[in-house]
Parts: structure tokens; C-alpha cells; sequence
């Protein structure tokens, strides 16, 4: 089978950069991205895309209309590609069997069952959501028992390894593509003409072949190994606050023994994303199904820390705010769960607003990428709030950091955008009520230029002494 067409049914945060790169590296491929969301759809074929990336807006306009295309029409990209990559969500199920643990795979059911409907031709058909491993053998099952006569599928399991914010840059230069199959002939033809694709751009000897079940569990196993790394940085940074050690210092010793390794090892508020959390849970259930109660215990606690280190973080606010933030505005720069992206999902900044939101602290909110409606309608889920109505009233949203600022009694950091770090800080020390704070939640900032300016400045991972003031090595001695 010679590849020609290929259908993505999903039009996210994977979809969308991942077939988009597909398109501008094929020119001779017919790439079609399809969602049940008109809206989303509308979106990627308009100048505002859905989602921010930096560089996507520049390969979607050269390939656009040309061979790629975004659709509603979920049945001809399907009956018309020889590939179908199934990218659809699969958030933590929130019902039911495994609740707030398993991962919800009615979204790739019914992308399978899509696919069962209308094809009419043979298909290879590519697990890219993150799923729970031997979810290809429930596809191959919906396939199998809705198969008609003539059309034979082949199903691979190809996870995406992007982070968002570097996506294009991360499927430009993957470290390695993944895909796994059957070990049987058709299975390695199909592992080949997937490869095909990938070599366009990516050279051989960086796309690995696995069987399924390595496959699908390799992808849990990464993002549960980088999660780790945060949460075991983080865990040290509240051992420093409590110690004088600088968890900056530590993470640079660490980390450059080169079994070790210096990435993943920034501490901050916590981790948030969409998937880190999803993929832990989903692999503690696994292990739990599976009767193995340590193993689940051992990647459970990496979740654990992570929530400690949010609200270790949103605590220390209040503590240094003379224990009470009652009736006081503070601001929060940053929502985003990382820079370069305007995705909020499990950012923890809802944590910490959630947590001041309850102790009665009015928020003024600031971030350059996320849309005023997306923190809105987070601050106001159930999950956050039984009062939307109080919460819509104790928050007001800005378009920039200084107007942000007026008369709060501190600011708290919460997305590593670069912006905050070129801000004119003593502009807006002026307009702040006295004592000003700062709270660092990403280290990102130039403490003793702030310190200096009259800034009470409070960070992760290092010793302050009562009244916010870093303390520098030669003072403590
Ligand atoms: P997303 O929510 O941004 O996009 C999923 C899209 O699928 C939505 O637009 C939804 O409308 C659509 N959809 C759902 N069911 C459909 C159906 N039956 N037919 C057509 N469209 C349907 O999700 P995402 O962030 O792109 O993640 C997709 C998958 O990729 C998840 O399994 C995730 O774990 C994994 N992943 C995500 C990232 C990331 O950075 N976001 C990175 C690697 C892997
Ligand atoms: C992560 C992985 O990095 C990707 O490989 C994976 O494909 C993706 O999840 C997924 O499966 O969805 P992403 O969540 O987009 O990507 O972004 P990361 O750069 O991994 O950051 C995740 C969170 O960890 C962010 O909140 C970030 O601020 C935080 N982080 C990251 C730290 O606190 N410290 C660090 O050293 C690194």
C-alpha cells in the first residue's frame, strides 16, 4: 500500500501541529484533519488558529488548502485515507468504574466505531492518543467484530512525544519516533509504510519498532519518568527552604552528572498539563488492576508531591500576607501551565487562585496568551467553586501586566512567560500598597534588583529569612 492520504481524526493539541508537520514534510501526501467541533474546525481554517504554538501559524499557512485540509466531514477523510491517526482525547474518566483514575477511552471508541462504519477499503489505522496499554487489541476488536468482507485493518501504535509551547520544534527534531505493531508480515508492512512517513523528515536510525503493548506502555513510562523528576526537585525545594540550601545549586550539581542528566530538574509551583497528571493516574490504575499495590503506591506519590508543592506554594502566600489575604487584591501573573501555550488544563494557578479565591483575596489576572473566557470558566467549575457567582466578582482579568498591578498587596508568579522578567518593576512597585511582596513561583525573577527596589521577595527552594528577604551565602555566615 502506498500511502497518499492520510486522515487525523482529532483536531487538538496533538493533531493539529502533528499532521501540520506531516503536510509541510509530504508534500505529495493529502493530509485531512477532522473534528466532530464546527467551531474548532472553523477555527483551523481561519487567520485566529485554536491553539497558540510558536511557528504553527507559519506551517499551516504554507500548507493549507493545499494539501492540507481541516473538516467536518469526519466520513470522507475516512473512507477516502489509506492511514488514520486516532488523536482524540482521553481525559481521566470523571464517573463510574475508576473514577478520577482510569483513562476514558469512549472518545477512541468512537473514532474506532467511525472507522468501522464507513470503510470500505483496507486501513491502517494509528493509536496516536495516549492510552492504557492492550487498548489497540479493544480497537482491534470494535474493527474485527464490525469488519466487512473485503476490508482488512492493521492497527500501530505510534504515542506523540511533543510538549506543548515546542511542538513544532519537538516533531521537526524528534528524538525518536515510536511506533509499535504486530509481529506478523502485514503487521511489519504496516510498521514500514508508517515509518515511510516519518522518513521524510526523520532519519531511520531514530524510529524505533516495538511491539504494542512496549509501545503504548513506553509513552505512560515517559511522561510518568519526567514527572518524576519535577516532583523529586520539588520535594528537595521545600528540604532547602527549610535548610539554607539553594535547590537552583543543587539541581546544577545534580544534574550535571551526566547519568543524571540537567533537564526536568527546574523546580517550581508544580507540574500541570493535561497529561502528566492523566498518565500517572492512568498507570497507577493499571498497576492496581493488575494486583501490583506497591508499584501503583510507588507513581502514586509522584502525584502526591505535586499537589503538596501547590499548596505548599498557595500556604506560603498567605503565611507571608500576616496570615490573613481577607478583602486584600493580589495579582497573578501568569495562568497558562507553562509559557508558549495558552492551554490551562491542570495549570497550577487554578490551584493557587482556588486556594487565595478561599480565603477571600480578591485576584487581578494577568496572561499575555490565555483568552479572558478560558480563566473565567476555570475559576468558575464546579470543580473549583460551589459559588461561581462570588468568584465571578472577586476576580477582574487584564490585557497587561502594569495595569494589573494597582493597588495589590502582592504579585504572584505562576507561568515562566519572559515577559515578566524585562517588566519595569519599579513602576510598578510605585503603584502597589506597602509592604509589596513578590512570589516567585517559577524562579524566573532577579531577586536582589527586586529586594532592592523594596520588594519582599519569596521563591521555591531557597531560605528566607521573616521578612521575605533572600538571604544571600554571605549574610548567613
Ligand atoms: P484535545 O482535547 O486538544 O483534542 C482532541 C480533539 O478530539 C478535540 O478537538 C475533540 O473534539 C476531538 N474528538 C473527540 N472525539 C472525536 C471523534 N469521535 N471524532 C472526531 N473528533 C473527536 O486533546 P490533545 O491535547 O490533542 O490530546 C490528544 C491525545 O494526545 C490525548 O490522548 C493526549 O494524552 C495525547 N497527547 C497530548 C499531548 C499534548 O501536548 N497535548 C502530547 C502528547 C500526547
Ligand atoms: C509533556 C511531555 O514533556 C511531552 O513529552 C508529552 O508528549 C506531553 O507531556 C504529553 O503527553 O502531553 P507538556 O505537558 O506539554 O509535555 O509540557 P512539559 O514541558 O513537559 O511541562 C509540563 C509541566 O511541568 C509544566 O507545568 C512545566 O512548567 C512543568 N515543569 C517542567 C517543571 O515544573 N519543571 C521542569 O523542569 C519541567
Amino acid at each position: 500500500m502506498v500511502i497518499t492520504k492520510i486522515c487525523c481524526i482529532g483536531a487538538g493539541y496533538v493533531g493539529g501541529p502533528t499532521c501540520s508537520v506531516i503536510a509541510l514534510k509530504c508534500p505529495n501526501i493529502r493530509v485531512t484533519v477532522v473534528d466532530l467541533s464546527v467551531e474548532r474546525i472553523s477555527q483551523w481554517n481561519s487567520d485566529k488558529l485554536p491553539i497558540y504554538e510558536p511557528g504553527l501559524d507559519d506551517v499551516v499557512k504554507k500548507c493549507r488548502n493545499i494539501n492540507l485540509f481541516f473538516s467536518n466531514d469526519i466520513e470522507t477523510a475516512i473512507d477516502e485515507a489509506e492511514l488514520i491517526f486516532i488523536s482524540v482525547n482521553t481525559p481521566t474518566k470523571t464517573f463510574g468504574n475508576g473514577r478520577g483514575r482510569a483513562a476514558d477511552l469512549k472518545y477512541v471508541e468512537s473514532a474506532a466505531r467511525m472507522i468501522a462504519k464507513v470503510a470500505r477499503s483496507n486501513k491502517i489505522v494509528v493509536e496516536k492518543s495516549t492510552v492504557p496499554v492492550r487498548a489497540a487489541e479493544s480497537i482491534m476488536h470494535i474493527l474485527g467484530a464490525n469488519q466487512k468482507m473485503d476490508v482488512k485493518y492493521e492497527i500501530l501504535s505510534n504515542p506523540e512525544f511533543l510538549a506543548e509551547g515546542t511542538a513544532i520544534d519537538d516533531l521537526l527534531n524528534a528524538d525518536r519516533i515510536l511506533i509499535g505493531g504486530e509481529c506478523t508480515e502485514t503487521g511489519s508492512n504496516a510498521i514500514e509504510e508508517l515509518s515511510w512517513v516519518y522518513q521524510h523528515w526523520i532519519p531511520k536510525e531514530r524510529i524505533l519498532t516495538t511491539n504494542t503493548w512496549s509501545s503504548e506502555l513506553s509513552k505512560l513510562a515517559a511522561n510518568a519518568f519526567l514527572a518524576q523528576r519535577i516532583s523529586s526537585i520539588n520535594s528537595l525545594s521545600a528540604v532547602c527552604e527549610a535548610t539554607g540550601a539553594d535547590v537552583t545549586e543543587v539541581a546544577k550539581a545534580v544534574g550535571l552528572d551526566s547519568r543524571i542528566g540537567s533537564k526536568f530538574l527546574q523546580a517550581s509551583i508544580g507540574f500541570g498539563g493535561s497529561c502528566f497528571q492523566k498518565d500517572i493516574l492512568n498507570l497507577v490504575y493499571i498497576c492496581e488492576g493488575l494486583n501490583l499495590p506497591e508499584v501503583a503506591a510507588y507513581w502514586q506519590q509522584v502525584i502526591d508531591m505535586n499537589e503538596y508543592q501547590k499548596m505548599r506554594f498557595s500556604q506560603k502566600i498567605i503565611e507571608c500576607l500576616f496570615n490573613t489575604v481577607s478583602d486584600k487584591r493580589i495579582t497573578i501573573f501568569g495562568f497558562a501551565f507553562k509559557k508558549n501555550t495558552g492551554d490551562t488544563r491542570e495549570t497550577p494557578a487554578i490551584t493557587v487562585c482556588k486556594t487565595l479565591l478561599e480565603e477571600g483575596a480578591k485576584l487581578n489576572i494577568y496572561d499575555p496568551k490565555v483568552d479572558h473566557q478560558q480563566i473565567l470558566e476555570d475559576l468558575t467549575h464546579p470543580s473549583v467553586t460551589d459559588s461561581p457567582e462570588y468568584v465571578r466578582k472577586a476576580i477582574d482579568i487584564f490585557d497587561n501586566a502594569y495595569d494589573a498591578v494597582k493597588d495589590t498587596y502582592a504579585i504572584v508568579l505562576c507561568t515562566e512567560w519572559d515577559e515578566f522578567v524585562e517588566l519595569d518593576y519599579r513602576a510598578i512597585y510605585s503603584k502597589m500598597m506597602k509592604p509589596a511582596y513578590i512570589f516567585d513561583g517559577r524562579k524566573i525573577l532577579k531577586h536582589k534588583e527586586l529586594q532592592e527596589i523594596g520588594f519582599h521577595v519569596q521563591t521555591i527552594g531557597r531560605k528566607l529569612n521573616r521578612t521575605g528577604l533572600l538571604r544571600s551565602w554571605a549574610t548567613q555566615q
